[in-house]
């Protein structure tokens, strides 16, 4: 596996590539073939899985990582998300984690964010659920705590009463949107950029320039244009969440031991601009 990863302050590294668990269709029942898809895709090398409260997959993945007792759990990085729904509504973030860590089997999960900003007026507010984050830190079942879908006043919310500030902000990046407002931000206070949707860029808009101009620049790498696309965010420094049902497509993905040039990201981030789409939220 030539995937990358960040460190974080305390030391402990994040791998740049995250397999999601996240899901589309609706779901009331037990999917093996969900089980069997996070099975192939940690067969593949894949070792960072993103999941949610909200994609109730978590039966699967547990079981997928429970095929693998020769791969330790330190060896796994695990990101899982609360709910607007569920826990911050409820008012029982713990309740929501535990469920969590007992579905996925496993005491503490790597990383846990506040999956959106958009709160329900009976739930906990912001400022309650990030301290509810912080003491779930404090007791061991999360390594570190962040947030998902934030822009920079709602991170500034958590900023002013925070005792730890988030460490990492998951938002949708792909050529398409790039919201460099909520990058700047983060970066100026030391928190990692996570891409979630890097690929959705393929399937949109193939009439328009940047499908040609990924397979190009691909060409001149001799990689696909998945790879380019997955490429383009880590060379700007962004951890990312992917996924596919292809084997092919999971394994190609972690291979990334090639650069792309500073004028191919520039032409890239540039033809994208030119379409601006946010497919969530
Ligand atoms: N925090 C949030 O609010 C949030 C929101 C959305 C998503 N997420 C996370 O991000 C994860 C990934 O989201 P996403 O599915 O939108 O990511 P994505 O990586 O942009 O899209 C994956 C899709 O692209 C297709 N694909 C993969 N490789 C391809 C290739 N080489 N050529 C053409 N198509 C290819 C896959 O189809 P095949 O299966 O056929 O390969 C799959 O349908 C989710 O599972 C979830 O964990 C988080």
């Amino acid at each position: 596996m030539s995937a990358p990863f960040y460190t974080f302050a305390n030391g402990d590294k994040i791998p740049a590539i995250a397999f999601g668990a996240g899901r589309i269709e609706p779901k009331n029942e037990y999917w093996p073939h969900f089980e069997a898809k996070i099975k192939a895709a940690i067969r593949n090398g894949y070792r960072h899985i993103d999941t949610a409260e909200i994609y109730q997959t978590d039966l699967e993945v547990g079981n997928a990582l429970k095929a693998f007792p020769e791969i330790p759990r330190s060896e796994f990085f695990i990101t899982s998300k609360v709910s607007n729904h569920g826990g911050i509504k409820n008012r029982d973030i713990e309740g929501s984690l535990k469920k969590t860590l007992k579905e996925l089997g496993t005491d503490y999960v790597d990383l846990y964010l506040i999956h959106a900003p958009f709160l329900d007026p009976a739930g906990l507010t912001l400022e309650e659920a990030w301290a509810e984050l912080e003491a779930l830190k404090a007791k061991g079942l999360t390594r570190h705590i962040g947030v998902s879908n934030f822009r920079p006043q709602t991170i500034e919310k958590i900023l002013r009463i925070a005792k730890e500030k988030p460490e990492v902000n998951q938002i949708e990046i792909h050529p398409y949107n790039v919201e460099q407002d909520t990058i700047d931000f983060d970066k100026k206070h030391g928190i990692l950029t996570a891409g979630y949707s890097p690929l959705r860029a393929l399937g949109h808009n193939t009439s328009g320039t940047l499908a040609p101009l990924l397979e190009s620049i691909a060409t001149k790498h001799s990689v696909t244009p998945a790879q380019v696309l997955l490429k383009w965010q880590i060379q700007q420094g962004f951890q990312v969440v992917t996924s596919s049902n292809n084997e092919d497509r999971q394994r190609t993905q972690l291979e990334l031991g090639f650069t792309l040039d500073e004028s191919d990201i520039k032409a890239i981030t540039e033809e994208g601009a030119k379409n601006p789409i946010r497919f969530f939220g």
